[in-house]
This record gives structure tokens, C-alpha cells and sequence, in this order.
């Protein structure tokens, strides 16, 4: 199942931005230090390619195409679209505090940590859960056409909503700061 194999790709990069992301928020606790540019673009990638690109073909894509395949809205795909929205509460959050940092207020810097390991707390178990129920569930019932439509839809939907090159923009983001902060 390609489509599906594409999301839990996605996944693990998610996964590899959350532990740039923790040693940031180390950082934040013990001296109130960040690098704003690196953060900022962590921050993007949240909006853009996890919020727009991951979940968007989630929702407008791979969740009709499991009820389709006759899988209950309600249960775990209702349970996952009610915590993309708690997510997008928390990177609205997230978004606020940062500017609070950014124009100096360095007592934002605990609260900004805090945000930023409630988001990673619940997008770990939100990951764990499409990897381990959710995603079986489609492989399961989905037919060979299903799978190649889907895989064709999620790539004219990445181009809609995040562009040429930008996927490539966000993987040269993650080298980078995964050489500076984790190797
Ligand atoms: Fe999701
Ligand atoms: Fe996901």
C-alpha cells in the first residue's frame, strides 16, 4: 500500500522534528536560550507540511476513502480528527508564546517549552495510534485501485497546498538541524 507507506514516511520525519524540537525545549528550561530562526522554521514545518500537507490528506483523502471502504466514521477516525484539532490548538498556542519570546519576554520561555511538549506528547500517541489501528484498517480493506488513486491524489494535493520544492525545503531543513542538535 504505497499511499499508506507515504504517511507513515511522513510520520517518521515528524518524529525526527520532535527530537530537535525536545532538545530545544531542554534548552528553553534550563537558560531561556532558543535560536529563533530554527525555530521558526520548525514552526512552518507544523503549519505547512504536518497541518496543510499530512493531515490535509488525511482528512480530505484517506479518511472518506476508509469510509467508503466501509469503515464507521465514528470510532478511531472521528478519535484522529479530534486530535488534529487539538493539535492545531496547540500550535496556535505554540505560535502565540513564541512571540511573546521573540519580543523579549524571556518568562515565556517555560510556558513555550510546556506547549511545545504537550503538542509532542499527543502527536506521538496520535502517530502510534494511525500506525498501529487506524492504517491496518485501510490496508486491510483497500483494493489495489484505491491505493494508486489515493497516492495520485495526495501528490496533487501536496502540490496544491504546499508547492514545488517546498517537501524538498523541509527535508534539507530537517539535515540541518538534525546535524546541529542531535548528531
Ligand atoms: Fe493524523
Ligand atoms: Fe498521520
Amino acid at each position: 500500500m504505497k499511499a499508506i507507506e507515504q504517511l507513515k514516511n511522513e510520520h517518521e520525519g515528524i518524529k525526527i522534528v520532535f527530537r530537535i524540537l525536545r532538545k530545544m525545549c531542554d534548552s528553553l528550561k534550563s537558560d531561556q536560550s532558543l535560536d529563533t530562526d530554527h525555530f521558526e522554521s520548525i514552526l512552518e514545518f507544523f503549519q505547512i507540511f504536518v497541518d496543510k500537507c499530512h493531515h490535509g490528506k488525511e482528512e480530505d483523502l484517506l479518511f472518506p476513502a476508509m469510509i467508503q471502504a466501509g469503515i464507521p466514521e465514528q470510532g478511531p477516525i472521528e478519535a484522529m480528527l479530534t486530535e488534529h484539532t487539538t493539535g492545531r490548538g496547540h500550535i496556535k498556542t505554540i505560535s502565540q508564546t513564541f512571540d511573546r519570546f521573540k519580543s523579549g519576554d524571556t518568562a515565556a520561555a517555560a510556558p513555550l517549552a510546556h506547549e511545545c511538549e504537550q503538542y509532542i506528547t499527543l502527536m506521538l500517541d496520535h502517530i502510534y495510534k494511525e500506525n498501529n489501528i487506524l492504517y491496518p484498517m485501510g490496508e486491510s480493506r483497500f483494493i489495489k485501485e484505491t491505493d494508486d488513486q489515493l497516492y495520485l491524489d495526495f501528490e496533487t494535493l501536496e502540490q496544491e497546498r504546499i508547492g514545488t520544492g517546498k517537501h524538498e525545503e523541509f527535508h534539507e531543513m530537517i539535515n540541518q538541524l538534525t546535524d546541529i542538535y542531535i548528531e
